[in-house]
């Protein structure tokens, strides 16, 4: 069983400070195929410059993001139905013990060529605001903290705190409550991202 199913503390940490960490959070296994599918899809040249704004409506800012993404799709990425059932069951766990009314998410990989980063934001857009929250799994190999790239989020109370990317690690957060920044990663920097979502999308006409 994953981790992050095993042992459910982090719920209350999610539940007092809006985030959590949540170490070695998928199975070795698990993490080791999606680890695979990260490099096939990079070798097969499969990321794109990331936007800003929503999936369908966004605009290129190298100076607020410089990270490429790959979007998952759950009808063709098939070798990642593990990730999906992973997700499934994060939102209903999620739905359980917050009351939410999370309905399905969506999913990129992330890579952050040496050099980028992400400026301080929020996610959520002004056209769309059904991004209630916010998963990061790292995919950092071998991270040292002089690889910098740290995850930094500004706190409710007026403190911040550095989130480094290493391997495995989980951060889960209030997408509407926390603001937070990508520092510039002196390496290469991976991750699964994305967001679980109210569904709205019925209800605003992009
Ligand atoms: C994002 C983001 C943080 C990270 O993609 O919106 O804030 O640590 N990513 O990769
Ligand atoms: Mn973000």
């Amino acid at each position: 069983m994953n981790n992050i199913f095993r042992n459910q503390s982090w719920l209350d940490d999610l539940a007092e400070r809006d985030f959590a960490i949540i170490d070695n959070c998928l199975e070795a296994e698990d993490f080791l195929s999606l680890k695979k599918f990260f490099h096939q899809k990079q070798s097969s040249q499969k990321f794109h410059k990331a936007g800003i704004g929503t999936k369908n409506q966004h605009q290129y800012k190298t100076e607020i993001r410089g990270d490429f993404t790959y979007w998952l799709n759950q009808d063709s990425d098939v070798e990642l139905s593990f990730i999906f059932e992973f997700l499934d069951q994060l939102k209903d766990i999620l739905n359980y013990n917050f009351y939410l009314s999370l309905a399905s998410y969506e999913f990129h990989l992330a890579h952050y060529p040496a050099g980028s980063f992400y400026k301080k934001h929020l996610d959520q857009f002004d056209q769309r605001n059904n991004r209630m929250i916010t998963f990061l799994l790292y995919m950092n190999e071998d991270y040292q903290t002089q690889d910098a790239g740290q995850l930094k989020i500004y706190l409710n109370n007026g403190e911040t705190t550095l989130v480094e990317p290493i391997a495995n690690r989980a951060v889960i957060f209030k997408s509407a409550e926390l603001y937070h920044e990508v520092l510039p990663t002196n390496k290469g920097r991976n991750s699964l991202t994305g967001w679980f979502l109210y569904n709205r999308n019925q209800l605003i006409n992009l």
